[in-house]
Formats: C-alpha cells, sequence, structure tokens
C-alpha cells in the first residue's frame, strides 16, 4: 500500500524539517538567521506542497475512483429513509398439523377444495434452480408457465436455454405453457424497459395458460423458491390476502451463505382477470413470515456466475473487468464476498457496519428444498462444504 507509506513517510519528513528549523532558528536572532528561517520556512513549505500534490491528491482522486460507490451507498442512510415495513403475518407449519388447524392458526378457513395455482416465471439461464424451483412446487401446480428471450435486460444476444434443454424437463411437460420473445435490442437504454417489456408479455402467456379469477398466481424471480408446504396452505385456505408477499430466507451462491431473511418481492396473488399484473416490486402490505429460499448466484458453473454478472440489470456494477476473472470469481464464492465489491446495501449505519464483510459460512441445510437433498450429489455445489464451481 504506497499510500500509506507515503503518508507516513510525510510525516516523518516535515517533523525533520521543524527540528532543524528550531536547531538553527531557535536562541538568536539577526540577519544571516532570518534568512536561514526563510529559507527553513521554504523548504518545509515545498516538501509539505510537494507531498500535497503529488501524493495525497491523486490517492485522493484514484480512492474515489475506486470506490465512489462504496462512498455513496455507506451514506445512504442519510439521504434515503427505509420504506414502510410490512404488516408480518406469522406463518405456522409442521408436517403433523392438520390442515384445517393449519388454516385456524393463521385465522384462515379451510376450503372443501384447494384453489389452482399457477406459477410463471420469466427465465435467463438458472438451470439448476429452476429444476429444484419445479420439483419443490410440483405437487400443487396446476400450470407453469415460462417465458424467455433471446435478448438479456441490457440488451444483449443470448440463447435460449430452456428450448435448448427442454428434454431435462420432461417431468413438466403436460403442465407447461412455454413462450419466447424476441429482444428489442436498444443500445444504451435502461434494462429495466427491456426487463417491462418482458413481464407484460409474461401476462398474455399466463392468461393463454388459462388461469381465471380467485386461482393463485405465483409472480417471482426464478430463484425465489416458495417453499411446497407454503403454496399448500395457500391453495387450501380460504380468506388469505388478495396479494400477499412472501418473506424469504436470502442466501448468497448456496446454502452454505445465509445472509438474512429479508427478501420480499416474491408474491402470490389471488387472480382478477383484468386487474392482475405480473410485477415484481411492492404490491401489498401484507407478508407471510418464512415462505421460502431466494438463492442468489446459486449457478453450477463460473460461466453462469460471467453471464449474470454482464446479464444483470445494474450493469453498471461491473465497473473492472477483473470482476469478470474466473479465478477471482472462484475465490469470491469460497469466501462468501461480494462479487462487484460493494457495499451492503441498507438503510441504516448499524445494518451496515453489521453486514461489512463476507457472508460467514452457515453449516446448517435443515428445511431445504427436499429434491436437493434427495439429490445431493448432483447438486452438492449448493450444500455446506462445496464452494468449488466447475470452470467452463
Ligand atoms: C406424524 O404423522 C405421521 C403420519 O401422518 C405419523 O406416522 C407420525 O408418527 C407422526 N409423528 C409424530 C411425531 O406425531
Ligand atoms: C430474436 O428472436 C426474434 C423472434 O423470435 C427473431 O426475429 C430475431 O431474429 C432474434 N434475434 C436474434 C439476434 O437472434
Amino acid at each position: 500500500m504506497w499510500w500509506m507509506m507515503g503518508e507516513n513517510g510525510g510525516h516523518y519528513c516535515s517533523k525533520k524539517t521543524d527540528d532543524i528549523c528550531g536547531d538553527v532558528c531557535g536562541q538568536d536572532s539577526g540577519r544571516v538567521l532570518s534568512m536561514s528561517r526563510i529559507k527553513c520556512i521554504l523548504r518545509g513549505v515545498d516538501l509539505r506542497t510537494m507531498l500535497f500534490l503529488f501524493i495525497l491528491v491523486p490517492t485522493c482522486v484514484y480512492g474515489i475512483y475506486l470506490h465512489g460507490q462504496k462512498i455513496s451507498y455507506f451514506l445512504r442512510p442519510l439521504w434515503e429513509s427505509p420504506p414502510k415495513g410490512f404488516n408480518e403475518i406469522p406463518h405456522y407449519y409442521n408436517e403433523n398439523v392438520t390442515m384445517e388447524n393449519l388454516c385456524k392458526l393463521h385465522g384462515w378457513r379451510i376450503r372443501e377444495f384447494p384453489r389452482r395455482v399457477y406459477d410463471a416465471v420469466l427465465f435467463s439461464n438458472e438451470m439448476d434452480i429452476l429444476t429444484l424451483r419445479w420439483k419443490e412446487l410440483y405437487p400443487y401446480i396446476t400450470q407453469f408457465i415460462l417465458l424467455e428471450s433471446n435478448s438479456t435486460f441490457t440488451g444483449t444476444e443470448k440463447l435460449l436455454y430452456f428450448a435448448n434443454h427442454r428434454d431435462q424437463f420432461k417431468f413438466v411437460e403436460p403442465r407447461l405453457t412455454y413462450g419466447n420473445i424476441g429482444g428489442r435490442f436498444k443500445k444504451g437504454e435502461n434494462p429495466f424497459i427491456e426487463e417491462a417489456y418482458q413481464r407484460v408479455a409474461l401476462d398474455q402467456l399466463i392468461k393463454v395458460a388459462g388461469i381465471s379469477d380467485d386461482d393463485l398466481l405465483i409472480m417471482s424471480d426464478v430463484d425465489e423458491i416458495p417453499s411446497k408446504h407454503t403454496i399448500n396452505l395457500l391453495r387450501w385456505c380460504d380468506d388469505i390476502p388478495q396479494v400477499l408477499h412472501l418473506r424469504l430466507r436470502n442466501y448468497l451462491y448456496s446454502f452454505e451463505f445465509f445472509v438474512d431473511d429479508s427478501s420480499w418481492r416474491a408474491s402470490v396473488h389471488r387472480y382478477k382477470m383484468g386487474k392482475t399484473r405480473y410485477a415484481h416490486y411492492r404490491q401489498s402490505d401484507d407478508i407471510l413470515a418464512e415462505a421460502g429460499w431466494h438463492c442468489s448466484f446459486c449457478f453450477r458453473r463460473v460461466s453462469e456466475f460471467i453471464f449474470k454478472m454482464k446479464a444483470y440489470s445494474h450493469f453498471d456494477r461491473v465497473r473492472f473487468k477483473r470482476y469478470l476473472d474466473p479465478e477471482r470469481i472462484q475465490k469470491v464464492i469460497c469466501k462468501g464476498a461480494d462479487l462487484f465489491d460493494m457495499l451492503p446495501e441498507e438503510y441504516t449505519f448499524k445494518e451496515i457496519i453489521g453486514k461489512m464483510g463476507p457472508v460467514p459460512h452457515s453449516y446448517s441445510a435443515v428445511h431445504l428444498p427436499s429434491y436437493l437433498l434427495e439429490n445431493a450429489d448432483e447438486y452438492k455445489f449448493l450444500l455446506p462444504g462445496h464452494c468449488f464451481r466447475e470452470s467452463g
């Protein structure tokens, strides 16, 4: 760290200069001595100015260049206050409690027959997580709806990964409504516009799948997986909220890195023709506690990390080429550190400071999707102690 050496060195030099001046100029007065005093002072000023100009200024500029984003994130609590809190609905579950009692515990009544359930996702390339998701939800889903595009949200071309690997998903084929949509490829446009465009197309596809009023519709990203028993509860109970957000446990890279339980974007809707719109933002105040898992960047291959980092809506985060270096990515994954070298996005200093640094390792693999544990050999990379990824 050359700039630290510079600072220490600077301190040392200027102290020495002071001493010299003190010695020479301290006791006596007179023309000759005051001349050397001026020289001393000049020398001092020179040194300090030089130090300032050639070490401190470039250091600061370089520091702001490297960490400007961090500084603005760290100061976020000053300019942004947290959104309004949710109405948290306690979630009761144990496999040996009857559905009638579970509904009652939530203040709801049990229905005579369950609602039909539709699960709709916008797909990019999350093959493994999609399998876990569909296997988890399989018993309760009437139609799986999947839309993919040949454009990423950031407007670069991509393959139709699902179409190319459709044979791996034979188990849902009889209940699958699949669609694809051509990208608009507008360079330099805000990625949220392409995303919104694809969500509108997904709305159409949901209708094609045959949804009708009061059917349940799950709106979430592929990696936001509601647990099986959560969906079973919601389809069996009457009086559940019209729009209900799901509080999911946030994981990073695998189930080894449990971040927090603050994921809230996933939601379940009692469908209303002409009113329900597919969205991924805050749509109501009600949220059900511990309703599943959100596994971000849970990929099998390093190349998938790179793809996702480039295709990500917040693509401005890839500020340096070295962020896409496979060796660096592998190290970051095993440490539980941040791929984009950023500070946690939080609303209070306490939370930011509490979450700085890598995510701690977790050694719990309890209450994870059942298909994952039943097929642990195939999905090792998602379990504690297996951070190494396939290259290429
Ligand atoms: C839970 O229910 C199952 C059958 O539904 C039964 O075999 C099992 O003994 C029950 N376990 C407990 C602890 O009550
Ligand atoms: C994307 O898909 C659309 C419609 O399927 C097609 O017309 C277009 O040529 C494709 N674009 C690219 C770059 O593959």
